[in-house]
């Protein structure tokens, strides 16, 4: 069952090889583990270095492998020490000797560190595409809202109004990043590390370009020590991740606060929503809560292995068994978390009518009228203090700046002229920020066609 038991005089302890084993959760890689040995069969025989017979043999036994534990035919049972074990011995059980030239110049080193590459890979590519659906969706509720006034706020006080689509463009940025981290990721770790060997490579004369070739790699890895000990894409990625995680979970607590009977901009679908055991009023917003809540788990993984990598001499070290697990989870996380925001915000209705009287209270306009003064020649330090006492003087009425009279604006500066009124109107309050990456609708629709394009690429 052991690939290595040739030099062992006893049987290992059962709670040695169950602290040891990796199978219960390298299975999940049992596909990659399978397509990298066929590409390095292919090339072996093409080297010369098993016979062409073989290679068909070995291809042929493999492909079943993959085909019977598809279709449940083949179980993976827990005497193996990790996938890699179970496939060689599973093959060598099906045809024989040729089975056991398989592992000719490799080291399950550069095979668990190609294996982990290979599946790292596809997860990056549903990543990327799961980002993709909700660039999307953002860019459509932009669409939908260019004129969907809001508050915009700072320290969670209404500072000025902005739009619903200017506020899902702020996401549509940060989730934008998140796509071309994940592609930037894709490119750098590209390189296929299968032919390093244990650590310094093998003494056959293997064709590494052509196993990366086969595989779909931009090249080799140029060092064998490195190609067995880098987990740096991991890390690259879980950082990733974590970042993507703190975007959704940014997104979710706002969700959550605008869903709240206080403010009432959105409601959650019912169908993404639940309900409370005792209260049967209640409607919660538990999917943005969890989704928020997960970002813990993500950010753990990425603490988890960056301390497990920092005292590993090289090369190749058991530590290293310790990426999978986190990193599986994180993955899987951040693919649920993605698919759910995305359901849960094309299915969220926005109250169009209460963002609107939202922006307008509060003194959203404040600063406007404050610009308002500086267009008439007053200094914007002194603009700033006489709107500081329209304010005061609203504040104990009970109205709002655009309430006021016309005498009441003269009292505090005789600058006021009857054309105040437009000026501080939630309209113009927007549409005259026209620069690029304001909230005007001007400046929004060129944002837009940007995206666009973008999405389109
Ligand atoms: N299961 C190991 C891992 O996940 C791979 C096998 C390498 N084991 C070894 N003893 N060299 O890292």
């Amino acid at each position: 069952m052991k690939l290595w038991g040739g030099r062992f005089t006893k049987e290992t302890n059962q709670l040695v090889h169950n602290f040891n084993a990796s199978l219960s959760f390298d299975q999940k890689f049992y596909h990659q583990d399978i397509e990298g040995s066929i590409a390095h069969v292919t090339m072996l025989a093409k080297q010369g270095i098993i016979s062409e017979e073989d290679r068909d043999k070995i291809i042929h036994g493999l492909k079943g492998i993959c085909a019977d534990l598809e279709s449940g035919a083949l179980t993976i049972t827990a005497e193996h020490e990790d996938i890699h074990s179970f496939v060689e011995a599973n093959l060598t059980e099906r045809i024989g000797e040729a089975g056991k030239r398989l592992h000719t110049g490799r080291s399950r080193n550069d095979q668990v560190a190609l294996d982990m590459k290979l599946y790292t890979r596809d997860e990056i590519d549903e990543l990327t595409a799961l980002v993709k659906g909700l660039l999307k969706e953002l860019l459509a509720l932009m669409e939908k809202n260019l004129d969907t006034y809001m508050p915009g706020f700072t320290h969670l006080q209404k500072a000025q109004p902005i739009t619903l689509a200017h506020h899902a463009g702020a996401y549509f940025e940060m989730f934008d990043r998140d796509y071309s981290r994940l592609l930037d990721i894709r490119k750098r770790m590209n390189y296929c590390p299968l032919g390093s060997g244990a650590l310094a490579g093998t003494t056959y004369p293997l064709d590494r370009e052509y196993t990366a070739k086969l595989l779909g790699f931009d090249g080799p890895t140029l060092n064998s020590m490195d190609s067995v000990a880098d987990r740096d894409y991991l890390i690259e990625l879980l950082s990733a991740l974590s970042t993507i995680s703190m975007h959704l979970s940014r997104f979710c607590e706002e969700i959550i606060i605008w869903n709240t009977n206080e403010y009432r901009f959105v409601e959650i679908d019912d169908s993404y929503s639940t309900g409370s055991s005792i209260m049967p009023q209640k409607k919660n917003p538990d999917i943005a809560e969890l989704i928020r809540g997960k970002t813990g788990r993500v950010y753990g993984a990425l603490i988890s292995i960056l301390t497990t990598m920092k005292g590993i001499p090289l090369a190749y070290n058991k530590d290293m068994q310790e990426d999978k697990e986190l990193t599986f989870d994180a993955i899987d996380t951040v693919k649920g978390c993605l698919a759910l925001f995305t359901g849960m915000i094309s299915s969220m209705s926005f109250r169009k009518d209460v963002m609107e009287v939202s922006a307008k209270n509060g003194f959203t306009n404040a600063t406007d009228a404050a610009d308002y003064l500086v267009n008439h020649g007053v200094p914007f330090r002194d603009a700033h203090g006489i709107v500081g006492q329209l304010v005061l003087f609203c504040i104990e009425k009970g109205i709002a700046l655009d309430d006021m009279t016309l005498e009441e604006y003269k009292a505090i500066s005789p600058v006021f002229e009857d054309d105040i009124y437009d000026a501080i109107s939630l309209k113009t309050c927007v549409e005259k920020r026209m620069t690029i990456g304001a909230p005007g609708q001007e400046a929004m629709k060129k944002v837009i066609e940007i995206y666009k394009r973008k999405i389109e690429e």
